[in-house]
C-alpha cells in the first residue's frame, strides 16, 4: 500500500492507474477506523480495480473546537489496518494541504435543504464542512465510485445531491450500518461512553425498531405521536435526545400521504457521546401493514 500526503504525489499515482485503464473507488474517512469503515473498504473492491482511502480529520465540519481536539487520531493503527485490508493507496493530507488559504477561508460547498434539518439544525456549519471537504477530495482523487455509510444517512443523501448538482459523475454507493452484537451502530464516538452508558446505548436502536414496527402497523397517521414517544423513551433511558424524526427516505422531506419509503432518524446524547442512528421503513401499498413475523 502506498501512503501519500501531497496532491502532486497522489496525482502521479492516479495518472498511472488511469493510463492502465484502472477504475478507482474512494472511501473518505476521518480515521480511528473500526469495522464500519472496514466494511466500506471491503465493498469498495467490488466497485473498482483500485481502492483509495482518505484519512483526514476535517476541522471545517466540527462545530465544537473541543470535539475536534478530542477526536482520536492513530495514523499508525489506521495505516496497518488498511494495509492488511489490501487498500492500494492511503491519502493522509494535512489541513494546510486541503485548505491552502486557511480553514474556513476558502471556497465552500453548501448543499441546500438536505443540510439544514435534523443534524444540520443542531450542528451549525457541519454539513457545509462535509460538503466542502468531500468535494475537495472528489476533485483530488476523481474516483469512479465513492462509498459512504448509511449510519450517517443525512450525509449520504447530501453527498448524492452534491454529486448531482455539480455533475461529478461519481457513483455514490451507500453501505448498510454495521452494528455491534447488541445493535449499537459502530462509531468512533462510542469510545466516549463509560461502561454503564455503553450497556444502555443499544436502547437507541431498540427505540427506533419499536417505532418502525408501530409505523408499519399504524401507517403515517401515527407519525407525530411516534416521534414524541421516541423522544420520551430515550429521555427515560437516560439519553438527552435532540430529535426523533420520521422522514421521506429519498430526500428527508416530511412524508406526505402516499409516501412509502421512509426513514426513522434520531440523534441523542448519552454522557459525553452524541449518538446517531436510523432505520428504513417501507410501508406497504395501502399505507398500513402487518407486523413482520
Ligand atoms: P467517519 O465518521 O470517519 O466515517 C467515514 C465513513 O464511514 C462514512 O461514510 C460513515 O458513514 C461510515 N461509517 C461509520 N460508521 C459506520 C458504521 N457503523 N456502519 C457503516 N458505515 C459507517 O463520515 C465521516 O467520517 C466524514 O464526515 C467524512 C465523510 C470523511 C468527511 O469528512
Amino acid at each position: 500500500m502506498m501512503r501519500v500526503r501531497e496532491p502532486a504525489a497522489l496525482r502521479e499515482v492516479l495518472r498511472g492507474w488511469r493510463r492502465e485503464g484502472e477504475s478507482i473507488a474512494l472511501v473518505p474517512t476521518m480515521g480511528d477506523l473500526h469495522e464500519g469503515h472496514m466494511t466500506l473498504v471491503e465493498q469498495a473492491r467490488r466497485h473498482a480495480s483500485r481502492v483509495v482511502v482518505s484519512v483526514f480529520v476535517n476541522p471545517l465540519q466540527f462545530n465544537d473546537a473541543a470535539d475536534f481536539a478530542a477526536y482520536r487520531r492513530d495514523p499508525d493503527a489506521d495505516t496497518e489496518l488498511l494495509r492488511q485490508a489490501g487498500v492500494d493507496l492511503l491519502f493522509m493530507p494535512d489541513a494546510s494541504t486541503i485548505y491552502p488559504h486557511g480553514v474556513g477561508a476558502g471556497t465552500g460547498v453548501v448543499v441546500p435543504e438536505i443540510g439544514d434539518s435534523l443534524c444540520g439544525a443542531f450542528r451549525p456549519g457541519h454539513f457545509a464542512g462535509v460538503g466542502t471537504v468531500v468535494s475537495i477530495l472528489f476533485n483530488l482523487v476523481r474516483p469512479d465510485a465513492a462509498l459512504f455509510g448509511e449510519k450517517d444517512y443525512q450525509q449520504l443523501l447530501l453527498v448524492r445531491r452534491m454529486v448531482e448538482d455539480l455533475h461529478y459523475g461519481i457513483d455514490v454507493i451507500g453501505v448498510p450500518t454495521v452494528r455491534g452484537s447488541d445493535g449499537l451502530a459502530l462509531s468512533s464516538r462510542n469510545r466516549y461512553l463509560d461502561a454503564s452508558e455503553r450497556a444502555r446505548a443499544a436502547r437507541l436502536h431498540q427505540v427506533l425498531e419499536a417505532i418502525g414496527a408501530d409505523l408499519l402497523r399504524d401507517g403515517l397517521p401515527a407519525q407525530a405521536a411516534l416521534e414524541v414517544r421516541g423522544m420520551e423513551e430515550l429521555a427515560l433511558a437516560g439519553f438527552r435526545p435532540e430529535y426523533v424524526a420520521i422522514r421521506r427516505a429519498a430526500d428527508l422531506g416530511l412524508p406526505q400521504p402516499g409516501d412509502r419509503c421512509l426513514r426513522i432518524l434520531a440523534a441523542a446524547w448519552l454522557g459525553r457521546a452524541r449518538l446517531i442512528d436510523n432505520l428504513p421503513v417501507d410501508l406497504p401499498e395501502d399505507g398500513k401493514g402487518t407486523l413482520p413475523s
